[in-house]
């Protein structure tokens, strides 16, 4: 439960004389009982780029059924998986001709069941990820739609419409996709005319499921079972805000040159946050609810303001929701200080776990972003080589120092693979490698995500870094990452890798995940953030100087010369520490 941020009536707790740390009244209360989902560390695997068994150059389930004990010394409760399901791959596995198989490019049903249970014996769950807001143009039900004439059940599966004006030629609305250009696509009649227009959200070949019709609703809960039935340990939803239109498909009028992003009023839009949703949510609650093991429910939704998400997560709808207000956060003590507060309190206004995320596969990695110069960057956004390039040392030893502030922040968070490693992204890839849709309909005028996608390193002096046997890779690596690979890491105290670990080992046995937060007031230390977990302190330096430490015991460093500093009572420019509170 949480406390007004400005509390105020209660006085200053000073821990020691003459710090300049100033207790404040207690923010979030410790959460009590232990469902697993309040503080669970998920770590998002990318199929396409964790660990290629065949050679194919494409990442692949028995590749990460192998590779399943170096994820468990990591120290995860999940996985969640991005898409493997038979897929034409135009948004990545975004494109869903299949929701209840597996696509042949990362192996078979088998190896999907071998792989929940194999994560099972390592008490790790396997989170499968839904895509409900659109299939692929070649799933059976939109071959169907298009091969039935207009107003038929099939067409009513999708969001078919008459185009406007003289020979229909003007889309039936002013939608746009959010991968760029407009959202509506005509085809043809049977005898060749132009026919209907239908709408995706997103790429062409991703038409967007009609949710109205009960028939759509049918198919999704008969897939939840089939994955339950499978063993999942839940999922997270994709575009979770965006299943329901309004009815009758009206015009936008928050959009008017068309331009979705960026930071635009998803709230007013009438392609998002349409209140039926959460009738639909609720179901898949009840779904859920009935299988042993707390399957959980994780919604993409790019919701703002944070209240307004805390809907999508309130009693009875979703688990968890991402955070993506904290993972677009710059560095600026401020600005976090705030999304923190915000995000404590809107959740725990509807008793949900607040959850925290600093890089996925639709942005660029935060080794990246913040090795730049504060630059903005939304989802969907990448750098490329004609971008400024991000000074690495920079990234790497805040990317460090932001994890491990994220993992002392009470709730559950989301790690990206290759995070762990301190991977940023690949800026430099050429545009001819690129797959993403993102890039390719803006005419390369947006990046887009292939940077934070590449396949990761494992051996430093093998093919393709060890991420696959023959050295293939569906996009190529940096060249610089021989430093970065697995096996150099492995028993280097001071390797990023060990830096996670030894966070999710002292972050579980603190109970952080389920902690209190008070934030301290240092107004002399502006670029500072420290807050109290229950007994541990967390300091943040976002400045380019030392700063004094607050009285504690430490416990973990980001920066590899931590102890050095804290010696003499200090924290380096650029990184975090964890201490034990000294008044326990
Ligand atoms: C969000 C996914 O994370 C992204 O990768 C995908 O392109 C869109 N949804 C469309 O499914």
């Amino acid at each position: 439960m949480s406390l007004p941020l400005d509390a105020s009536g209660t006085p200053d707790t000073q821990i020691t004389s003459g710090s300049p740390y100033a207790l404040q009244p207690l923010l979030h209360e410790s959460s009590e009982g232990e469902q697993w989902w309040r503080r669970a560390v998920i770590y998002q695997i990318y199929p396409r780029s964790f660990k290629d068994s065949t050679g194919s150059g494409m990442g692949d389930l028995a590749g990460i059924t192998a590779e399943l004990p170096k994820i468990a010394t990591l120290g995860v409760d999940a996985i969640w998986l991005s898409p493997f399901f038979p897929s034409p791959q135009k948004d990545a596995g975004y494109d869903v001709s299949d929701y209840r198989g597996v696509d042949p490019l990362f192996g078979t049903m088998e190896d999907a069941k071998t792989l929940i249970s194999t994560a099972a014996s390592f008490g790790i769950r396997i989170i499968i990820d839904i895509v409900p807001n659109h299939c692929s143009n070649e799933h059976e039900l939109f071959k169907a739609a298009l091969a039935a004439a207009p107003g038929s059940g099939e067409r009513a599966m999708f969001h078919f419409a008459d185009g406007l004006g003289e020979g229909g030629n003007t889309p039936p609305n002013n939608w746009f996709s959010l991968f760029g250009g407009s959202g509506w696509t005509r085809v043809p009649n049977p005898d060749g005319t132009p026919g209907q227009y239908y709408f995706h959200l997103f790429d062409a070949t991703q038409p967007d499921f009609n949710w109205r019709n009960p028939e759509v609703q049918e198919e999704f809960e008969t897939t939840l079972r089939f994955w339950l039935d499978a063993g999942a340990g839940g999922f997270r939803i994709d575009v979770a805000h965006a299943m329901f239109k309004k009815e009758g498909l009206p015009n936008w009028g928050g959009a008017p040159d068309g331009t979705p992003r960026p930071g635009f009023p998803f709230a007013d839009a009438p392609m998002f946050a349409q209140p039926e949703l959460h009738q639909v949510f609720a179901r898949w609650r009840e779904i859920c609810d009935e299988y042993p093991g707390e399957p959980v429910l994780c919604s993409e939704a790019n919701v703002r303001p944070l209240t307004r998400l805390a809907d999508w997560v309130a009693p009875g709808q979703m688990h968890q929701s991402f955070n993506f207000d904290y993972l677009r956060t710059l560095w600026d003590r401020d600005a976090l200080a705030t999304v923190i507060g915000e995000s404590l309190q809107a959740f725990d206004a509807v008793d949900a776990p607040t959850t925290w995320v600093l890089s996925n596969h639709d942005v660029s990695r935060h080794a990246t972003r913040f090795g730049l110069d504060n630059v903005a960057l939304d989802l969907g956004d990448g750098i490329g080589p004609r971008d400024p390039q991000p000074d690495t040392a920079l990234g790497l030893a805040r990317a460090r120092a932001a994890t491990v502030f994220m993992l002392g922040l009470p709730g559950g968070a989301y790690l990206y693979q290759g995070e762990e490693l301190g991977l940023g992204d690949h800026t430099t890839l050429a545009d001819h490698f690129r797959q993403d849709p993102t890039f390719l309909r803006s005419n390369g005028e947006r990046i887009g995500r292939d940077g934070c996608r590449v396949p990761i390193p494992w051996v430093h002096d093998a093919p393709a870094y060890g991420f696959s046997p023959t050295g293939n890779t569906w996009l190529p690596q940096p060249t610089d990452w021989a430093k970065l690979a697995r096996d150099v890491q492995q028993d280097d105290p001071a390797s990023t890798l060990n830096l996670y670990r030894t966070a999710l080992a002292l972050r579980s046995e603190l109970g952080l995940g389920l902690g209190s937060l008070a934030f301290f007031k240092n107004p002399d230390l502006p670029e500072v953030l420290a807050i109290r977990n229950s007994n541990t302190i967390s300091v943040l330096n976002l400045s380019a100087v030392s700063v004094p430490l607050p009285a504690g015991e430490p416990l973990l460093y980001s920066d590899p010369d931590g102890a050095t500093l804290a010696a003499q009572g200090l924290l380096g420019a650029n990184s975090a520490i964890w201490l034990r509170a000294i008044d326990h």
